[in-house]
């Protein structure tokens, strides 16, 4: 991204987007002419999830589905917690959002027929009961992430910060102001080291998911929960967070770093095998390989357990060479790269933590509980998920709510606005730490103990020891916040212990086992009584 400022320290603009994935850039150019946006990133447009994203966009685009059909494919993966007006709401807005992408010029990939005419190809993932993920080969979100960055480069609307950090909202009552809308945001300017005041009359949160929570994950560094941690504090509620998503199938080499295998690979027949190369799948789940999820991690991991495996393996070999090369041709360069060629072998596989189901509550459009304050993309909780996300759903819900909810700033911004008086960022009382080693040990041993304690397979035991862990971490972390100057390692561990503390306060509620939330203190779903969110209130 350009950075366009270089003196300035304070920055007015009629929309703050925190956030530059799927969410906050189709945000973006979805707002329209003459409205001032600013977008502030971490980094440059890889530090999202939606660079990495490999399968596809769900949404209905062939005669032979319907929205009746995808309504119930996403309610049954979310294991009866799935709300139904937001399922429908995203499922109905799905191919006019597609059609939008393509228009923009994303790449997807097409099928040629015999009479020469061309239609998109479509995918099938876990828990879909049709073929509607529309992709770019395996590289769907490098496709979507440079077309939408792209189109905001040469918007004369819209002010791209890069490298910048938003440490916390800025809102009337922490300013001491009568009303208690959001106003802006500060934001640490990690090139230059400086804390920067964004004002704002619209704020839009749009920071992806907290998976970077667990020690292994599918994600980016970026996604530290850090939009859901500042609603948190902002005093938004939050919901879910007990329903944290493990990917079945990330390849297990040590240099990896938890390197995804979309499961479009199951989708076109992949099949999962043992060490012993026996398939194991259909012992679990009818749909075998292509059940939900939640159900595929969680077979994966008991026979993990079972056998004293170190992994599974993935085995798509008995398609052919130039069918897997021309539909996966990133994953088979990465594959071979590790030593691994999939059009001849199975690869070894491992669950990896992946999706937040759970996020700051909102409503259709991406309205949260403070006035002009809004969360997108996978730092929200709309809804659609219930207990366990539907593959490919995400990417849908992150461009539905972004053009809901630039439709409902619009309406806002044109009603009468006073800015207010914001105070400088206060630094007079801190020094330079010499203790960096408590934030990096802070890291490791956050990541691990809820990777251990609060991952696929859940106890009341494990939850009590992870809780006692956290409150002391954060205690530890707001003394060091409240001494030393801040670092971008030191707000994201700040966030992550805020997250970690919210998704075992979730998992603790919940007295049940259901979708993403296994415990084998509750191992069954209860269903004498409605199934209920896990809604918790600052
Ligand atoms: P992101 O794309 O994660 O973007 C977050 C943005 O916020 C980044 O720009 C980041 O720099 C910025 N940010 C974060 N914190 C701050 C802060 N404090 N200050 C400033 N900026 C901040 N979903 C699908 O539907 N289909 C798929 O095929 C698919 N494949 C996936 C494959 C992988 C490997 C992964 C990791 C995820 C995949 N997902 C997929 C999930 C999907 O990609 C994400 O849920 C989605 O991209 C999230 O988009 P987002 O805009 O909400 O956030
Ligand atoms: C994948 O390609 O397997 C990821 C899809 C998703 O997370 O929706």
């Amino acid at each position: 991204m350009i950075e366009l400022n270089n003196n300035r320290q304070s920055f007015r603009h009629d929309v703050l987007i925190i956030g530059g994935g799927a969410a906050g850039l189709s945000l973006a150019l979805r707002l329209g002419p003459n409205i001032k946006i600013a977008v502030i990133a971490k980094g440059r447009e890889n530090t999202g999830s939606t660079y990495y994203a490999q399968g596809g966009i769900s949404a209905v685009l062939r005669p032979d589905d319907s929205f009746e059909s995808h309504i119930a494919d996403t309610m049954n993966a979310g294991n009866g917690l799935c709300d139904k007006k937001a399922v429908q709401f995203t499922v109905e807005h799905g191919p006019e959002n597609i059609h939008w992408l393509a228009d923009l010029g994303v790449p997807f990939t097409t099928d040629t027929h015999k009479d020469g005419s061309k239609s998109y190809h479509l995918t099938r993932e876990g828990g879909h009961s049709h073929r509607r993920v529309i992709h770019a080969a395996d590289s769907t979100g490098r496709a979507l992430e440079t077309t939408l960055i792209n189109h905001a480069k040469h918007n004369k609307d819209i002010e791209l910060f890069d490298h910048h950090l938003a440490i916390d909202l800025i809102t009337g009552n922490k300013q001491g102001l009568e009303h208690n809308r959001c106003i802006g945001a500060y934001v640490l300017n990690k090139a230059k080291g400086r804390v920067e005041t964004f004002q704002a009359r619209c704020v839009i949160l749009a920071t992806g998911g907290a998976n970077k929570v667990y020690l292994y994950t599918s994600n980016p560094d970026s996604s530290t929960g850090d939009g859901i941690a500042m609603a948190w504090r902002a005093g938004c509620r939050v919901a879910n967070m007990e329903f944290m998503q493990f990917h079945p199938t990330c390849l297990y080499h040590p240099k990896a770093k938890t390197f995804l295998l979309t499961e479009a690979l199951r989708g076109e027949g992949g099949k999962l095998l043992l060490p012993n190369g026996k398939r194991f799948m259909d012992q679990f789940d009818p749909r075998g390989e292509l059940a939900p999820r939640d159900i595929v991690a969680r077979a994966i991991d008991h026979e993990m357990k079972r056998l004293g495996a170190e992994c599974v393996y993935l085995d798509i070999s008995h398609k052919s060479a130039a069918f897997i090369t021309s539909h996966f041709p990133m994953i088979y360069e990465k594959c071979k790269e590790y030593g691994f060629d999939i059009t001849k072998e199975p690869v070894p596989v491992v669950p990896a933590a992946h999706y937040t189901c759970g996020g700051v509550m909102t409503d259709l459009n991406g309205h949260t509980d403070i006035e002009n304050l809004y969360a997108i993309g996978e730092t929200s909780f709309t809804g659609l998920h219930g207990a366990n996300r539907m593959a490919s759903n995400s990417l849908l819900e992150c461009l539905v709510f972004a053009e809901s909810a630039a439709n409902d700033i619009k309406t806002k911004l044109t009603e009468k606005y006073q800015w207010d008086k914001i105070q400088k960022w206060d630094e007079s009382r801190v020094t330079d730490s010499d203790e960096e080693v408590v934030v990096s040990h802070n890291w490791d041993e956050l990541r691990r103990f809820m990777w251990d304690y609060v991952g696929i397979v859940r106890t009341d035991k494990r939850l009590q020891r992870a809780k006692r862990r956290v409150d002391l971490l954060l205690s530890e972390i707001n003394d060091y916040y409240g001494n030393f100057r801040i670092t971008g390692d030191l707000l994201e561990l700040r966030n992550l212990a805020v997250v970690a503390d919210l998704i075992i306060r979730c998992a603790m509620e919940r007295k049940e086992s259901r979708g993403l939330h296994y415990t084998l203190d509750y191992p069954e779903t209860d269903d004498s009584k409605p199934a209920a969110n896990t809604v918790l209130k600052p």
